[in-house]
């Protein structure tokens, strides 16, 4: 069987990634980094949009994919519906902030939702927001700079940003007006939720959409009968626009062991 393509613009979608190998453990993947231009957040959609076609057309060309995982909300937002018409046959699922559960979940009725600049400045957001949010008041945090310090392990500057925006996002408790459910709107941040977590109370909810896409992804495949066979090997081939090396490090340091590779990396695609 084909494996299925997953893209981010860097390690972000890792964290899609460890979601969607736990659901699917059957399943081939190859994650495609596009580390050699991200951060995509921060740069605005005729980017973003020109990324999103390269990848998608490398994953299709190279390795044949049966279907996309867009595994990063800033792509998603400014991208799927290209990619979609584009490819017809490829079926792809791409990842919005959790809005709709977060405002479900929500007893005080305030919830923050932090991402990227472009996912938060993106029409797909605001109609997003319009058809969920009701009557919950919705603080949005662009998170600037904190994928670029997750990409870089840069841990001092995670700490710093991830202090910095967790005091933009609340005050967090359970009283009214109080902050009681923060959206992770950006693939990067659940790599950090340990850090983000140690800036609230240990009540607060974090939302991210790893759990979901991994199932809507067995669902689209399970519907045109693409899912692998219980006997299939599940393997994970990386492969990206940057320094492979790294990557690897990467997988390692943030996949949990039962998700990391277990097939040799694929040879560097070039942007
Ligand atoms: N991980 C991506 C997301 O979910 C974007 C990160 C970036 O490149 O700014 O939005």
């Amino acid at each position: 069987m084909n494996p299925v393509g997953v893209f981010d613009s860097g390690v972000g979608g890792l964290s899609v990634l460890a979601a969607l190998r736990a659901e699917l453990p059957h399943e081939r993947f190859v994650y495609f980094a596009d580390t050699a231009f991200a951060p995509y957040g921060e740069r605005g959609d005729a980017y973003v949009i020109e990324r999103s076609r390269a990848v998608t057309g490398q994953l299709i060309r190279e390795h044949g994919i049966k279907a996309l995982v867009v595994a990063c909300n800033t792509a998603t937002t400014a991208a799927i519906h290209l990619l979609r018409a584009e490819h017809p046959a490829l079926p792809i699922v791409g990842l919005e902030p959790a809005l709709k559960p977060a405002v479900a979940a929500s007893r005080t009725g305030h919830i923050a939702v932090l991402a990227t600049r472009g996912t938060l400045a993106s029409a797909k957001y605001a109609a997003l927001r319009e058809t969920f949010a009701g009557a919950a008041t919705v603080r949005p945090v662009p998170c600037d700079g904190l994928v670029k310090a997750i990409e870089g392990f840069d841990a001092a500057a995670i700490e710093t940003l991830c202090a910095r925006y967790m005091a933009e996002a609340g005050p967090f408790g359970t009283g009214a007006g109080e902050v009681d459910t923060v959206v992770l709107g950006c693939t990067h941040y659940p790599l950090v939720q340990h850090v983000l977590q140690r800036h609230a109370p240990s009540a607060l909810r974090f939302i991210d959409t790893g759990a979901a896409v991994a199932l809507q992804t067995r669902r689209v495949l399970s519907a045109l009968s693409r899912l692998a066979a219980d006997g299939d090997d599940g393997a994970l081939l990386l492969a990206g626009s940057g320094d492979l090396a790294a990557l690897e490090a990467a997988a390692a340091h943030w996949l949990p062991p039962q998700a990391r590779p277990i097939a040799v990396p694929a040879a560097t695609i070039p942007g």
